[in-house]
């Protein structure tokens, strides 16, 4: 029986291992499927509706960008997102990772909207390991921070401070602009939002973390496509942010869940990290 694991380490198409099998096993499905790589039912969002939404991307000694994952400006230097983005981050060495911001239907070069990473401070209880098979996989404590050159935005994402256990049961969005399998003027695209409703994770999520939250469809669907590559992205309940998006599972014949970090577990430690310090 075949079963589908989806992880979104999202890094490049060239990358071996864990996460490049599972995008190609789901991409091979996908184009079965015939649906979009996208936000599963998602629509695109207008340039400025989530302007602390960004991506971090890859930009290679020949110039060359790719989007890594999504993210979170949580204030004019810090941005938010999922630590196991950063698992395999050897396949970057070369390259220089930035946080891309403001306009995605044009390049960066063009609009000059990115920033130079800087810091990436991943949790310190962050753990997971390479996938072997669904019943050994664990991820815990996945959510790091970015820092990054100043970027003036009108707004920055807010914190939710609600205690993870009460979003059971709310309406959630979520918002993203992941890596596709298509190259060339795919890369300049719009982020894309998603709507569901906040949902205990079942088996096997629930045995990889005992803190992530999933969420599911605004109406059940047999068959639930994966957002691929929107990693690190928000979940937002009333307008703040509530998780950051860690990993999606799913099997053609049945369960599928797509689950998110909740940051209220995390606020002591990213008010730590982003507070500046006088030495
Ligand atoms: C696949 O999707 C495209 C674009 O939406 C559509 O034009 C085409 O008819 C679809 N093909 C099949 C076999 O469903
Ligand atoms: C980085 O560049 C070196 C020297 O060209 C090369 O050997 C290595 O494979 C590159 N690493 C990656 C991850 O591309």
């Amino acid at each position: 029986m075949l079963r589908f694991f989806i992880m979104l380490f999202f890094i490049t198409n060239t990358v071996a291992g864990l996460s490049y099998y599972i995008q190609r096993t789901w991409v091979k499905n996908e184009k079965v499927q015939n649906q979009t790589l996208r936000v599963q039912k998602g629509s695109d969002v207008m340039d400025g509706e989530y302007p602390y939404v960004i991506l971090i991307a890859g930009i290679t000694p020949f110039k060359e960008l790719y989007r890594v994952a999504s993210g979170s400006l949580i204030t004019d230097t810090w941005v938010l997102t999922s630590a196991h983005i950063f698992s395999n981050r050897g396949v970057h060495a070369n390259n220089t990772l930035v946080v891309w911001f403001g306009k995605f239907t044009e390049s960066p070069f063009i609009t000059n909207q990115y920033s130079e990473v800087l810091d990436i401070v991943l949790h310190p209880a962050f753990r997971d390991m390479p996938f072997i098979s669904y019943e050994l996989f664990y991820g815990i404590n996945d959510i790091a921070l970015l820092r990054v050159n100043k970027i003036n935005l009108p707004v920055y994402g807010k914190l939710s401070p609600v205690d993870h256990t009460t979003l059971i049961g709310l309406s959630t969005i979520y918002v993203g602009g992941g890596e596709t399998d298509k190259l060339g003027t795919d890369l300049y695209r719009a982020l894309q939002v998603g709507h569901g409703m906040v949902i205990k994770c079942g088996a096997p999520v629930n045995k990889w973390s005992p803190y992530l939250l999933c969420v599911t469809p605004p109406c059940p669907e047999k068959k639930h496509i994966p957002i691929i590559g929107d990693s690190g992205s928000p979940f937002l309940v009333d307008g703040k942010i509530v998780g950051t998006f860690s990993v999606r599972y799913f099997t053609f014949t049945h369960v599928s869940w797509t689950a998110f970090s909740p940051v209220d577990l995390y606020l002591d430690w990213i008010n730590e990290v982003i507070t500046p310090r006088v030495y």
